[in-house]
């Protein structure tokens, strides 16, 4: 009686520390890491300036007709998603580069289609916020590339944390197995 109570602990203790895992496993897949939109803002002559109020003028001033978000809107110029992290987090340059475009690029100065500063740093903060949204990865390295090539897959990479996870892993089982065998054995042997 006193083995098999061993076999059922020595199964019971992973089966019980399953249960914190599986909790932590589901909490950090699930959920919602993006930020609050009107909780990003960003700063204009003493005034501060929310993404919500950032994504209206980014659709006032269309720039989903060339640009993309998260791969969405038009393919005539480069996926804004994380144009904020590419410019250096550089609010003024980013709203500087807005209104006054690379005219000889494509991209339009916005001055000249009504833009004022207040609208540029709207927009500024409705970046700010895409760049931090949960993308689960998107784009991964080279998925957007403007020469039409397909990219290449970076393969899999074994980390040395990622390996000793399986060591102990194996470790672990094996000691379960260890445990549940010498439970068995001493079972035969009291009853011999
Ligand atoms: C008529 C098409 C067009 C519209 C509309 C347009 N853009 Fe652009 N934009 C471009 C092009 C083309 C480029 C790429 C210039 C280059 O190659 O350097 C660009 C570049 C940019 C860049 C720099 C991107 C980078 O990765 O360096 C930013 C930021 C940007 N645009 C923001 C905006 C915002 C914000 C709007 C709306 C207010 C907007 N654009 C509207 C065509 C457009």
């Amino acid at each position: 009686m006193n083995n098999l109570r061993l076999i059922l602990i020595s199964l019971l203790v992973p089966s019980l520390l399953m249960i914190p895992y599986s909790v932590l496993s589901f909490y950090t897949d699930f959920a919602n890491k993006n930020p609050d939109p009107s909780q990003v803002t960003a700063s204009f002559s003493g005034k501060s300036y929310n993404a919500v109020e950032g994504k209206k003028a980014f659709e006032q001033y269309q720039c989903m007709g060339c640009h993309t978000i998260v791969g969405n809107g038009g393919y005539f110029a480069p996926d804004l998603t994380l144009v904020n992290k590419r410019i250096g987090g550089n609010e003024a340059a980013l709203a500087n580069f807005i209104l006054a475009g690379a005219p000889a690029k494509g991209m339009p100065p916005m001055r000249d289609r009504g833009m004022n500063g207040e609208d540029a740093y709207r927009v500024v903060a409705f970046l700010k916020y895409t760049e931090k949204i949960d993308t689960n990865g998107w784009p991964n390295n080279g998925s957007w590339d403007r020469d039409g090539k397909l990219d290449s897959a970076s393969p899999e990479r074994l980390l040395p944390g990622n390996m000793w996870q399986a060591v102990l892993g194996i470790v672990f089982f094996n000691l379960l197995v260890f445990a549940i065998i010498i439970a068995y054995e001493r079972g035969k042997e009291a009853k011999a």
